[in-house]
């Protein structure tokens, strides 16, 4: 056999070798070491070199040093297919590197805002109820005594699923369920999702989220009210926050009113975030209508009650200073490193 006949016949059992090889470095090391060492397939031919024919010597070591590169350049490529995978077969794993760093994460300031809600009302004996983010017109609407064709309709623009299913446009659909469900004295505290078909800008998002509170009882008044709702204010925005409550309307609630706080960006002084009038509108409540209680059941002579609506992203975007919503759900890593 010649040299040219040699290096040839070593090219295709390196090729038959290197495909039958086991997808791990100590295979292909072994491999490496059939070819390639001291002592191996390769060294074998160059030590044939000074036996050939004096003419056909630059050609053959041209030849042999291309096979050389060949089964180095192809042992690599097969390394690199597999290379991470099992690092634990490798003779070159060093145990005594340092690990990778453990990506952690951090939460989302939506449940942050909402994490810290939930215990401040937990502490106040409420508990927390979970609705349908996809209901019926009944739910959302007709039986929080918002009938069709009613103007408040336009208070909420609907992403309606069919004539009949809405995605939900407030927590308020959680009265119903819950009251529907349990026997009074009720308690409760529903955070979700909520959806509007409204256009995307700095200060709304078509969806969002809200905590919608409900207590029942027997003589439940305004008082009550006001007394949780600024408690809650303090706790969760400082003792020194002001409130403030502005006759509303909403058709779930009579009478109704809407809880200012005093703008901590500003301390009251006028900002463009308080659009200059010191006080931020953080929720929508009042005394649950008697037309709510007659439709779940409720007597509304025997109980009274009192609910209401917070928007979580208002609250989050206050405590951060954050001036963008889309911020919010954008999932930009960037941002969400911050909390
Ligand atoms: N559902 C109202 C909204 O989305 C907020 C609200 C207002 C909820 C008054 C209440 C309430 O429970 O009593 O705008």
């Amino acid at each position: 056999m010649s040299i040219f006949e040699s290096i040839l016949d070593i090219r295709n059992k390196f090729d038959i070798d290197i495909q039958n090889s086991d997808d791990n470095s100590a295979s292909i090391e072994s491999i490496r070491n059939k070819y390639l060492s001291r002592k191996g397939t390769v060294a074998g031919l160059f030590s044939q070199m000074g036996s050939i024919d004096a003419s056909q010597r630059p050609e053959a070591g041209k030849s042999l040093n291309e096979l050389k590169s060949y089964i180095t350049a192809s042992i690599n490529k097969r390394l690199e297919s597999f290379n991470g995978q099992s690092d634990e077969d490798s003779e070159y794993s060093d145990l005594t590197l340092p690990g990778d760093p453990f990506p952690g994460g951090s939460l989302h300031p939506i449940t942050l805002v909402l994490d810290e809600i939930n215990s401040i009302f937990s502490k106040l004996g409420f508990s927390v109820a979970y609705g349908p983010e996809v209901d019926t017109d009944y739910y959302n609407f007709e039986a929080l005594n918002i009938p069709k064709h009613h103007p408040a309709r336009d208070m909420q623009d609907t992403f309606y699923i069919s004539d009949d299913v809405v995605l939900r446009t407030h927590t308020s659909n959680n009265q119903i369920h819950t009251m529907e469900n349990h026997a009074p004295p009720i308690k409760i505290i529903a955070p979700g999702r909520v959806y509007r078909n409204e256009d995307v800008s700095v200060r709304s998002y078509c969806l969002f989220h809200q905590v919608e509170g409900l207590y029942v009882d027997k003589n439940v008044s305004m008082a009550d009210l006001k007394g949780v709702l600024n408690h809650f204010a303090r706790e969760f925005f400082g003792q020194k926050v002001k409130t403030r409550f502005r006759p509303s309307f909403f058709p779930f609630t009579e009478p109704s009113a809407e809880m200012d706080v005093s703008c901590f960006f500003c301390q009251q002084k006028g900002c463009n975030i308080c659009k200059y009038s010191g006080w931020l509108e953080i929720l929508g409540c009042g005394m649950v209508d008697p037309e709510v209680f007659k439709s779940v059941g409720y007597d509304p002579e025997v109980w009274s009650g009192y609910a209401f609506g917070m928007g979580i992203e208002r609250m989050a975007m206050q405590r951060y200073g954050i001036e963008d919503i889309r911020l919010l759900f954008e999932g930009d890593i960037r941002f969400l490193r911050q909390f």
